[in-house]
């Protein structure tokens, strides 16, 4: 009795000063890094984060603290990076460093760390190497990209023309054009706009997205943890992804019956095939899981983002007549009504250009950036980052600086004009990111803002049912993602 009472005592002295010594290393760690508002036990930082409007939050912190600073989500202590300069430093000078991905607890649980978008390491180069290059190999083979963008513009023409001028909310016009790209290259084959499979399939992927931008989307982010049990809309954002992994698998086994060795068809079969060569190599990372989380990364990444942004622009213009009427005259004179718009016409239309870089910076479409990670213990600034410290490159404040852009509040295609109206490149518009995670479809961003935008603005007028003045384009601004407003509107035949 009294051997096991001193036992006790033992284990318990021991786990305190266990308790104690982990606590006091963190403390000393914490010192070293940079600097920040002092975080609650668990809670962290959550009374200074306003979950509407992170954002905003971190502006006022980086006031007080500087451009480099640490917050803690929850219990997790987050390096926060603002401005031109700070992000700079980190993501192209020390670009190795910098090259992990972070958390993104709702994503993650998901993805596991699997799949292009949400790994690190090995596996992250392995999978970005090859979709890189296998992107690459179809958007110049057969049947490249650029034909296939304008074979889909066809059928939203054709779509828009079906409205006969009616007032439509044009979202899901966008998003089944635009992930029938990521389709072709994924499965090799569009899907037609009223295919039951495909609708739901966008329909989750949508709302996961959003989930995500909610307030209880930012409160699972800091408290997955604990969420993850609880009753709430997490829940059924929850059964969503097993339902989109469930499609991928069965999408991937009905091409696994048909593989043809010699002539891949798609993004699919080409990773079915590495997947044959490299069977015998345990620590290749070219597997189902991977490649069911690849391809599902590239429809996440790869459809809302640009069929939001082009969503906006549309509200945009509507706003600023002036602009839409400019567009139309640029398209007018280079490329005429006879023809459908190419790529190449982009380089003699810089007022086309400009605008659409204009729309995507106002729509800052990823304001927090997509999180990173410390590949290995780092000295930045003369702060240490211990590896795995989760960092923040807060785009939204290089496209809202006023020493880039002078009056960054006002949507004006002049940010990115010289007085001969030329195209002038901005340092701080990176809209894509950089360094080694980048956006690695920045190319294919770009190709489909301009071809599906002139081929729009060369059929229709844009025209909002309400007063000018009852456009509020304000986007709004939450979480890691950026809700663009709903609206309805209409396409009127030119
Ligand atoms: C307007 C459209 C788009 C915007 C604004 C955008 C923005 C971004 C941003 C900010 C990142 C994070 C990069 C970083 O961590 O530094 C990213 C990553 C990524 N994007 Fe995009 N993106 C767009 C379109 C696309 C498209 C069309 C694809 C399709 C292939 C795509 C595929 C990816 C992938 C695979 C990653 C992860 C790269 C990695 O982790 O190594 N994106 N994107
Ligand atoms: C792979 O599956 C898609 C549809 O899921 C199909 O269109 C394509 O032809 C298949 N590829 C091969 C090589 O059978
Ligand atoms: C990184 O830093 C941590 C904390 O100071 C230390 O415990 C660890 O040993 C370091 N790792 C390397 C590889 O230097």
């Amino acid at each position: 009795m009294l051997a096991s009472g001193m036992l006790l005592v033992a284990v318990l002295a021991c786990l305190s000063i266990m308790i104690i010594m982990s606590v006091w290393r963190q403390r000393r760690l914490l010192r070293k890094m940079p600097p920040g508002p002092t975080p609650l036990p668990f809670l962290g930082n959550f009374l200074e984060l306003d979950t509407e409007k992170l954002y905003d939050s971190l502006l006022k912190i980086k006031e007080q603290y500087g451009p480099v600073f640490t917050i803690h989500l929850g219990p997790h202590p987050v390096v926060v990076l603002w401005g031109y300069d700070a992000v700079k430093a980190a993501l192209m000078d020390q670009a190795e460093e910098f090259s992990g991905r972070g958390e993104q607890a709702f994503f993650d649980w998901f993805f596991k760390g699997y799949g292009v978008v949400f790994s690190s390491g090995e596996r992250a180069k392995q999978l970005r190497r090859f979709s890189i290059a296998t992107l690459r190999d179809f958007g110049f083979g057969k049947r490249g990209i650029e034909e296939r963008i304008i074979e889909e513009t066809s059928f939203l023409i054709q779509a828009f023309r079906d409205t006969d001028g009616a007032c439509i909310d044009p979202t899901f016009f966008m998003s089944r054009t635009v992930s029938n790209v990521i389709s072709s290259l994924v499965f090799g084959d569009r899907f037609e706009y009223d295919n039951e499979e495909f609708l739901s399939l966008l329909g989750m992927m949508m709302r996961s997205f959003q989930f995500t931008a909610t307030s209880a989307g930012q409160l699972y982010d800091m408290f997955h943890s604990v969420m993850r049990y609880m009753p709430g809309p997490q829940q059924q954002i929850i059964k969503y992804t097993q339902e989109l992994e469930e499609f991928m698998i069965r999408k991937v086994k009905q091409n696994q019956s048909t593989l043809n060795l010699n002539s891949p068809w798609n993004f699919i079969d080409s990773v079915l095939i590495h997947m044959q060569e490299e069977k015998k190599d345990l620590s290749s990372e070219f597997h189902m899981k991977n490649l069911v989380m690849t391809s599902l990364s590239l429809f996440f990444a790869g459809s809302e983002t640009v069929s939001s942004t082009l969503r906006y622009g549309f509200l945009l213009l509507m706003k600023h007549p002036d602009v839409e009427a400019k567009v139309h005259k640029e398209i007018e004179r280079v490329i005429g009504r006879n023809r459908q718009p190419q790529y190449e016409d982009r380089l003699k239309m810089p007022y086309t250009e400009a605008v659409i870089n204009e729309i995507q910076r106002f729509s800052n479409f990823a304001p927090l950036g997509i999180p990173r990670r410390i590949t290995k213990n780092t000295t930045f600034r003369g702060f240490f980052l211990p590896k795995g410290t989760e960092v923040f490159p807060i785009l939204g404040s290089l496209m809202t600086d006023p020493e880039f852009f002078p009056g960054p509040k006002d949507f004006n295609p002049q940010h990115f004009l010289d007085d001969k109206g030329q195209l002038k490149k901005n340092a701080a518009f990176l809209p894509f990111s950089t360094g080694k995670r980048i956006c690695l479809g920045d190319g294919l961003a770009k190709m489909e803002l301009f071809l599906f935008l002139t081929t729009i603005l060369q059929n229709f007028r844009f025209k909002f049912p309400k007063r000018l003045e009852d456009i509020d384009e304000s986007p709004k601004p939450l979480g890691f993602t950026r809700i663009i407003p709903n609206y309805t509107m209409s396409f009127l035949p030119i």
